[in-house]
């Protein structure tokens, strides 16, 4: 059954699965009292290893179920999503789009390290749009950016403390970290989820720079987001629309929203 969303319209956030809850909680945390519609299209995971056409063309039909459902700003929650399809989402959509590698880039140089190593999904990483923004933004910094293909299905998992994802993360993180990263850029909004086997194996040296509350401060400096009264319908709400029912999802979002989702819907994106 289609459930109305009450109140103010929400603000949509999308991801092919549970990454892009990381932001939604930055963006909880930073603007409560907001309601939120979060897209995640479970049915297409991963996006990660898809190629640019295929990602341009789920992320715009994503977008458009989401300002269907009356969303007023737009949160690519996504790496791969912003790393391929931004521009296009931008002109496509009538609200304002919010990328995620920009504020990440920023949050990374803000720390001051001449050395930033960057991880990411294959779509990411080959698109070269972290090493593109570092080179804009941040003068004399280096950059070094590796694929970890394996990274999402861990999180997915749940296995963020776990010595299998510390075997693996040694084996994607070791190059960077020998030549010396000095701050380590999640360039994908899975990998947060894997904190504790990351930091373990990246040591207190490195600082693991996680985009999620840049994000969310970019999103609180948009007119479209100023913050509503913390009362009324809908206020604080959350409202989760999966494309396929997944286990995996209920039991992340479970943890990150501390207690089961209130509103979930699963929905089929009209293709485009
Ligand atoms: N969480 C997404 C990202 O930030 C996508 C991961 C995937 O579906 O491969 O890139």
């Amino acid at each position: 059954m289609k459930e109305r969303i009450a109140g103010r319209r929400p603000i949509g956030i999308f991801d092919s699965g549970v990454g892009g809850l990381t932001v939604l909680r930055a963006l909880r945390r930073r603007l409560p009292g907001e309601s939120f519609l979060y897209l995640g299209d479970t049915a297409r995971l991963p996006y990660g290893t898809k190629s640019p056409g295929t990602v341009q063309r789920y992320a715009l039909n994503a977008a458009r179920h989401l300002v269907d459902h009356g969303v007023r700003l737009l949160v690519v929650a996504c790496n791969t999503a912003s790393s391929s399809a931004l521009p296009e989402l931008a002109a496509a959509c009538p609200i304002p789009v919010v990328g995620v590698v920009e504020p990440g880039v920023r949050a990374a140089l803000r720390l001051g390290a001449s050395r930033i190593g960057v991880i990411g999904t294959e779509g990411t990483i080959r698109s070269g749009s972290y090493q593109s923004a570092i080179a804009r933004l941040g003068e004399g910094v280096s950059v070094r950016a590796a694929a970890c293909p394996l990274f999402v299905p861990l999180a997915e998992e749940g296995w963020g403390d776990h010595p299998v994802t510390d075997q693996v993360a040694r084996h994607y993180l070791e190059p960077l970290l020998q030549w010396g990263a000095g701050a380590l850029i999640l360039g994908c909004t899975h990998y947060p989820l894997l904190r504790p086997s990351l930091e373990r194996v990246a040591g207190p040296g490195v600082e693991l720079v996680d985009s999620a509350s840049a994000v969310a401060e970019a999103v609180a400096r948009i007119p479209e987001a100023a913050a509503p009264s913390t009362s009324g319908s809908g206020a604080g709400e959350v409202y989760i629309h999966l494309t396929d029912a997944s286990d995996h999802f209920l039991r992340v979002a479970r943890m990150i929203l501390d207690g089961p989702p209130r509103h979930l819907e699963v929905v089929h994106l009209g293709e485009g």
